[in-house]
C-alpha cells in the first residue's frame, strides 16, 4: 500500500514541528516548503534532510523532502497550511493580537494555498496560520476546495491547554481529562466545565470554582502566556494539535476533535468559521456534531463568534 503523503508549507517552528511528530508517529511522507533560504527553498530543503538524518535512529521510513518548489508537493493527500508570520513581542514589551496579523498572513495563505491546491486538487487542507478562523475564509476562497476539505486548527490546540492546566491543578493523568473548547481561536474561546470530566467524574466535583474559573482564563489567555515567555509564539503544541488532525484524516480514524469548520445552520451560525466538534476522517470534515448548550454557553459561543466576524469582515470577501 503507498504511503500517505503530506504536504507542510511554511518550515518554521510550527511547520517543522509538523513534520517532526508526523515523521517520530511514521503517519506519512512530509514535503516541506518555505520561501526562506538563499536561494529559496534552502531553509526548508535544509530542515527536512536534518529530519531524514534522524530516520536511522528514530526508525522511521517515511521520505521527508524540502525546498519552495510546488511540484514537489503534487498528489498530496493532506497540506498543512502555517506558512505567515507569527507574534513577536514588541520592543515595548506587549505584543500584537492574533487579528494584527491578518493583512500581511491574507496575502501568504492565499498565495500558498493557491499554488498547493493547484498541485493536490484532492487534498484536505488544514491552516493552522493566524488569524486561524479568518485565515480558513482565505483558504476556502482561494482554494476552491469544498468546506468539508478546508478545515483550521485551533481546537485541538485549545482543549489540550485547557486539559494541561487541569491535569497540573489536579495531579492526574492527562489521559483522563476530558474536555472540549468550543469558538474562535481568540481570547474568547469557550472552554466548557459543563462538559468537561476527569474519569467520567464532573470536573466541578473535584474543582473549587474559582480555581476553575482561573484555568479556563489561562486556557484562553494560552497563546500570550507563551508569547510572554519565549518571544515568540508556540509551537510544541500547536503542532502537536494540528496532526492530531493530519493523523485523524490519513488513517481515517473518525476522530471527533474540535475544528475550525465552515458552519451551514450548525449552532445557529452559517458561511462563517467556528471552532465546533467535528468528526474527522479520510474525507475531511465528515460531520459536526451539535451539542445541547445552555444559554450561558450560548452567549459565549456567540461573543466569540461576534469576534471571529469582525475579522472575517476585513477580508474583503462580500
Ligand atoms: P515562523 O516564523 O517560525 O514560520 C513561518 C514560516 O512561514 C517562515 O519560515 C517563513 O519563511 C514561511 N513563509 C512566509 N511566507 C511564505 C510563503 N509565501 N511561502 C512559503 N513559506 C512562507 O512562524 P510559526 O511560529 O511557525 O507560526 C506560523 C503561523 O502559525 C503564524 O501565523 C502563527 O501565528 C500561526 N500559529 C497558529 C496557531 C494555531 O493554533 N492556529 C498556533 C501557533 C502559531
Ligand atoms: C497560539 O495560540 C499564537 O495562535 C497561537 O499559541
Amino acid at each position: 500500500m503507498a504511503r500517505s503523503k503530506v504536504t507542510v508549507v511554511g518550515a518554521g517552528n510550527v511547520g517543522a514541528t509538523c513534520a517532526h511528530w508526523i515523521a517520530s508517529r511514521e503517519i506519512a511522507d512530509v514535503v516541506l516548503v518555505d520561501i526562506a533560504g538563499d536561494p529559496p527553498g534552502n531553509f526548508a530543503k535544509g530542515k527536512a534532510l536534518d529530519l531524514f538524518e534522524a530516520a536511522p535512529v528514530m526508525k522511521f521510513d517515511l521520505n521527508i523532502s524540502g525546498g519552495n518548489d510546488y511540484a514537489m508537493t503534487a498528489g498530496s493527500d493532506v497540506v498543512v497550511v502555517t506558512a505567515g508570520v507569527p507574534r513577536k513581542k514588541k520592543p515595548d514589551g506587549t505584543f500584537p493580537s492574533r487579528d494584527e496579523l491578518v493583512a500581511t498572513n491574507q496575502a501568504i495563505v492565499g498565495a500558498v494555498v493557491r499554488e498547493a491546491a493547484k498541485y493536490s486538487p484532492d487534498a484536505v487542507m488544514i491552516v493552522v496560520s493566524n488569524p486561524l478562523d479568518a485565515m480558513c475564509h482565505v483558504a476556502l476562497h482561494e482554494s476552491g476546495f469544498p468546506a468539508n476539505r478546508v478545515i483550521g486548527q485551533a481546537g485541538s490546540l485549545d482543549t489540550a491547554r485547557y486539559k494541561a492546566f487541569l491535569a497540573m491543578e489536579l495531579g492526574v493523568s492527562v489521559r483522563d481529562i476530558h474536555g472540549i473548547v468550543l469558538g474562535g481561536h481568540g481570547d474568547e474561546m469557550v472552554p466548557l466545565p459543563r462538559h468537561t470530566s476527569v474519569a467520567g467524574i464532573p470536573v466541578r466535583e473535584l474543582i473549587a470554582e474559582d480555581k476553575l474559573q482561573q484555568i479556563i482564563t489561562r486556557t484562553r489567555k494560552g497563546g500570550g502566556e507563551i508569547v510572554g515567555l519565549v518571544g515568540v509564539s508556540a509551537w510544541y503544541a500547536p503542532a502537536a494539535g494540528t496532526v492530531e488532525m493530519v493523523e485523524a484524516i490519513v488513517r481515517d480514524q473518525k476522530r471527533v476533535i474540535p475544528s475550525a469548520v465552515l458552519t451551514a445552520g450548525e449552532y445557529g451560525y452559517s458561511g462563517l468559521y467556528l471552532g465546533l466538534p467535528a468528526v474527522l476522517g479520510a474525507g475531511g470534515v465528515e460531520r459536526i456534531i451539535e451539542m445541547q448548550l445552555n444559554d450561558e454557553e450560548k452567549g459565549m459561543l456567540e461573543i466569540s463568534a461576534n469576534a471571529v466576524k469582525s475579522v472575517v469582515g476585513v477580508l474583503g470577501y462580500n
